[in-house]
This record gives structure tokens, sequence and C-alpha cells, in this order.
């Protein structure tokens, strides 16, 4: 059995239409992707970011690694959704030791759930320690806070146990779409909004110079269209998603009940975008984000990003995960990597992640 390189770890994205999974090799040289691959998931077996289906999931978890002859079993995995909070906090100046001890008393007053019922990480962002002690006058520290909820975070857990891997590193989609956004080849400085709709999740994390200045997760995606064409033409979920992707032919009278309901759930996606910048915009008047970089499988419906970029007034561009990395071309089809470009950033963000780091 080859022994993982140090640190190496494989990520993983658990999503509710397909399990991507990726593995890159870090050399001196630049980076090699060393695995890609994704399978499906039948609907329903994951549901609001909640594994319904455990065996199922595992069972296709499996599979894929097996098929990618991937053998690490030390695993980067994220979650999302309502039952992760992200939040800066800005609060009394203090050593970092001393933070760990009361963070928790801390973070009570910004999350909505139960304290004892998460699980609480933070990562100083500022540590007011460059500013000069004044006398009266007290000192502050940003806090970025990160809460998950235990029941979540075990139920995914679980399944990594469940498949015989090694939970190395838990992050969130947020977090592992910026590490992508850092490897590829777009502009790093100035502000960007990074966008991925997958099939129930809106992701955005605006990052300004190298550091996220907010994150939120919406549950809105891909599969709202599949589940409402569905119901209106009264067929099953598996014809609806064909005929979504233009791969099953429908009658010409179905034609506009279909095209509304196309319109109709991307404008509700356009509006949350823009409701999400303009929150950006006001909160942070000297900031000004350049341009949406698009991911995400439901990025793909036909005229959305133009829509996208008129509702905003932003320029669109998608963002390749794979851009900056040497692809094998006896290991992979290009032409299966570029189509995957799009679904394959959450992956190769936690992929990115080593051991023991946070
Ligand atoms: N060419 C396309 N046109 C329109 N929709 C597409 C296209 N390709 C994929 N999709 C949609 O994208 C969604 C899958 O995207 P993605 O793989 O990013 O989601 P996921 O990660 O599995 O889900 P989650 O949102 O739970 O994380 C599905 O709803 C699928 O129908
Ligand atoms: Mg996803």
């Amino acid at each position: 059995m080859p022994i993982p390189k140090k640190n190496q770890i494989v990520g993983i994205d658990i999503g509710s239409h397909s399990i991507k999974v990726a593995e890159i090799e870090d050399t001196a040289k630049g980076m090699i992707l060393k695995n890609f691959g994704t399978i499906g998931l039948p609907q329903d077996a994951i549901l609001e970011g909640s594994i319904k289906e455990m065996e199922i999931v595992s069972a296709a978890l499996g599979n894929l690694l097996q098929n990618l002859k991937i053998k690490n079993r030390n695993v980067a995995l994220s979650i999302s959704g309502y039952s992760v909070i992200v939040k800066k906090i800005t609060i009394p100046r203090k050593q970092e030791k001393d933070l760990e001890e009361s963070i928790q008393g801390e973070a009570e007053q910004y999350i909505p759930f139960d304290i004892n019922d998460v699980n609480l990480d933070f990562q100083v962002l500022y540590s007011g320690e460059e500013e000069p002690e004044e006398e009266g006058k007290e000192s502050y520290m940003d806090v970025l806070l990160v809460a998950a909820k235990k029941d979540i975070v075990e139920e995914y857990i679980s399944l990594l146990h469940l498949t015989e891997l090694n939970p190395a590193i838990l992050d969130i989609d947020a977090f592992a779409l910026q590490n992508a956004f850092e490897i590829s080849d777009h502009e790093q400085s100035g502000c960007h909004a990074l966008v991925h709709i997958g099939a129930q999740h809106l992701t955005i994390n605006v990052v300004k110079d190298g550091i996220s200045i907010f994150t939120r997760d919406s549950s809105y995606g891909g599969s709202q269209i599949t589940s409402e064409i569905q119901k209106k033409l009264n067929i099953s979920y598996q014809e609806a998603e064909r005929i979504k992707l233009g791969a099953k032919p429908f009658a010409t009278e179905q034609r506009s009940t279909i095209e509304e309901t196309f319109s109709g759930t991307v404008t509700r996606w356009g509006q949350e975008i823009k409701r999400a910048l303009d929150f950006v915009a006001t909160t942070f008047t000297d900031i000004k984000v350049e341009n949406i970089l698009l991911t995400g499988g439901s990025s793909l419906i036909p005229g959305f990003s133009k829509y996208l970029g008129l509702e905003t007034g932003l320029k669109i561009e998608t963002l390749n995960p794979f851009a900056n990395m040497e692809i094998r071309e006896k290991s992979f089809d290009t032409g299966y990597l570029n189509y995957s470009a799009p679904i394959a950033p959450i992956a190769i963000g936690l992929a990115l992640r080593s051991i023991g780091d946070r």
C-alpha cells in the first residue's frame, strides 16, 4: 500500500446532487492534480445539509474512492447550510489562550442555537496588538467565529467512520471555495465576490485582499427548479431533472411553464445575491466589489451569468480551480475536467488543506 505523503489529505465535498473527491500533490514545482472524480446521489439522500440515507451515501463515497484507487484514508470535509454560522465579532482584547477559555461565553450572544449544541472554532483576524495602549481606553480585537451544530457535525463524522475514513479536517464550504480561488489564475488583490450555486445551497464569500469579509449561505439551488418542474408537469424527479438539463424533450405547451420556472427561480437567486452585495456595500462603505466569480452546477443554467451581470452591474467571470495546476494528460480526460471545473472548487479547496493546519 503506498504511503501517503506526510500531511496529504483527500478533499471530499458531499453535495446533495453529487459527491466530489480530489487529491492534489503539492511539489516544489507547483501543484499537480492527482485525482478528481464525482458520483451522483439519489434525490433526498441529503436534505438541507442533513444525511438522510447514511448507508447509500457511504456506499457511493466508498465506490468513488475505490474507482479512483484512492488509498489515503485522511480526509477533509466541509459542511454548510443553516447549521453553520460564521460571524466576525469585536470583543475586548485578550490573549489567545484566555480567548480559548472564554470563547464559549463570548459566542453565546451571537449564535442563534443553544451554545451546548454547537462545536465552536475561532480565528483571530485582528489582535489589536499594534495599537498603543491608552489609559482609560479599552482596546478591541476582531475574531472570526465559526459555529456548527453538533448533530450535523456528528452525522458527517459517522458517515466517514462508516466509510472507514479518518476525519482530519472539518471546514465550511465558503472557506474551501476561498482556498480554490487563492490558487486560481484570478487576480487576488482587490475585492471579489465568490458565488457558488449547487443543488441545494447558494454560498457567497466576499474576499478582500485575501481576507473573507462576508459569507452567507442560503437554501437556494438547482433542485428548486427540478422540484417545481416535477410538480407542475406531474412527472418524476428524474424526468424533471432531464428536462431541466435539456436531455429530455417536452411538449410545446409545456414550454412556457418550464421557462417561467427557470426565470422565477433564477430571479430569486439574483435578488438574494444582490441583497448580500448591497449589505456588503452599506457595511463597508470604503470597499467596492469588483467582480463575481461564479461556480457550482447551477451556475451553468443558460443565460444565468448574463442575467446576474445585469442584476448586479458587475462583471461575471467563471472560476476554474484547475487553471494553475499541472494536469497529466495520461491521467485525465481534459474534456471531463473542463466540464467538471464549475462543480470542483470545494473539493479542490479541501484537498489543499493539510493535516494539522487550522
Ligand atoms: N448544465 C447545467 N445546466 C443547469 N443546471 C445544471 C447543469 N449542470 C448541473 N446542473 C445542476 O447543478 C446542480 C448540481 O450542482 P453541484 O454539483 O454544484 O451541487 P451539489 O454540490 O451536489 O449540491 P449542494 O448544493 O447540496 O452542495 C443540480 O441541481 C444540477 O441539476
Ligand atoms: Mg455543493
